[in-house]
């Protein structure tokens, strides 16, 4: 049973993909969320980040439908999620894919069945060359052609978050869910999960949500990211706009992750920061 009556749906602008709306969300007396509003909008990518504990993950699931809000409203494609039973919530968890931590991978199934799981389980109609078609091609899209009859353990970190990603796209999915893409990665692997966090959105037009402890990451992919500290979005707003605006723990939290501006302007990024332009406006905002 839903644990409010259903509102009449505020303005939500077109331009929202995901809209959450004064999101409160308690554990018996724990209360984890105090309010939280974001607006994601279709075809972006937003990431999350904050401390831990902050209530990233709470979020992330009550996103997808696996918890429900204790007050406030979640709007999905303008429809709210938490008066949904549950044959109307699965409909709207297939427009999400799922990018795990450490891709998460079954380590006794090979590339193939890892990546064809999504569809054995959903889509049970397809025939056996549809659903090898579509996992090849999805293969050959993602740069990890030819290892199909490879098992998890027999990859790199890059090639199993390419299967990871291949799996989580199985689906057509208009969201993808990032869960700390490129935790536990060096940094030239972090870069290329990050130019394929870009290039998935640029080829298949999803929105990503991303949560992440990676702030350079943050840097290269975020339209958008979302400074969430004790169940509060405390910031939020492009990158670059946190890391020197007029918002004091923004500025600090992003300095405590170490990435200073000499560091940014050798950060290559997608959004086309200028560096030096970055560098004299964080001069001028940290009063060097
Ligand atoms: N199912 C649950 N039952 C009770 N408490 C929970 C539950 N899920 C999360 N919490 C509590 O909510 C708080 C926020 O947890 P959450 O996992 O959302 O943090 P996080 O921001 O993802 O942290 P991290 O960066 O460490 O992953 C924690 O205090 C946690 O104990
Ligand atoms: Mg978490």
């Amino acid at each position: 049973m839903p644990s409010q009556p259903p509102k009449p749906p505020p303005t939500i602008p077109p331009e929202d993909h995901i809209f959450v709306d004064n999101v409160k969300k308690s554990f018996g007396k724990n209360q984890v969320l105090h309010g939280i509003t974001m607006h994601l909008r279709r075809k972006e990518t937003a990431v999350i980040i904050g401390g831990s504990g902050a209530g990233k993950t709470t979020l992330l699931r009550l996103l997808i439908g696996l918890e429900k809000p204790t007050s406030g409203h979640i709007w999905i494609d303008g429809e709210d999620i938490g008066v949904m039973n549950e044959y109307e919530l699965n409909r709207v968890r297939q427009k999400f894919g799922m990018v795990y931590q450490y891709a998460a991978l079954l380590d006794s199934l090979t590339v193939f069945e890892n990546v064809a799981f999504p569809l054995r389980e959903h889509r049970k109609h397809m025939s056996k060359k549809e659903v090898r078609d579509k996992v090849v091609n999805m293969l050959e899209l993602l740069g990890v052609k030819g290892k199909e009859n490879h098992m998890p353990s027999e990859l790199s970190g890059g090639q199993r978050k390419r299967v990871g990603l291949a799996r989580g796209l199985m689906l057509d999915p208009q969201i993808l869910i990032y869960d700390e893409p490129t935790s536990g990665l060096d940094p030239p692997t972090s870069r290329m999960v990050d130019d394929l966090i870009e290039e998935t959105r640029d080829r298949f037009g999803v929105t990503s949500v991303v949560i992440s402890h990676d702030m350079a990451s943050t840097f290269r992919i975020a339209h958008q990211a979302f400074l969430v500290i004790q169940g509060r979005v405390v910031a939020h707003g492009p990158p670059d706009e946190l890391a020197f605006g007029d918002n004091e723990v923004a500025r600090e939290f992003i300095a405590a992750s170490g990435i200073g501006p000499d560091r940014i302007s050798r950060v290559d990024t997608h959004r086309g920061f200028n560096a030096k332009a970055l560098e004299e406006a964080s001069a001028g905002a940290l009063g060097k």
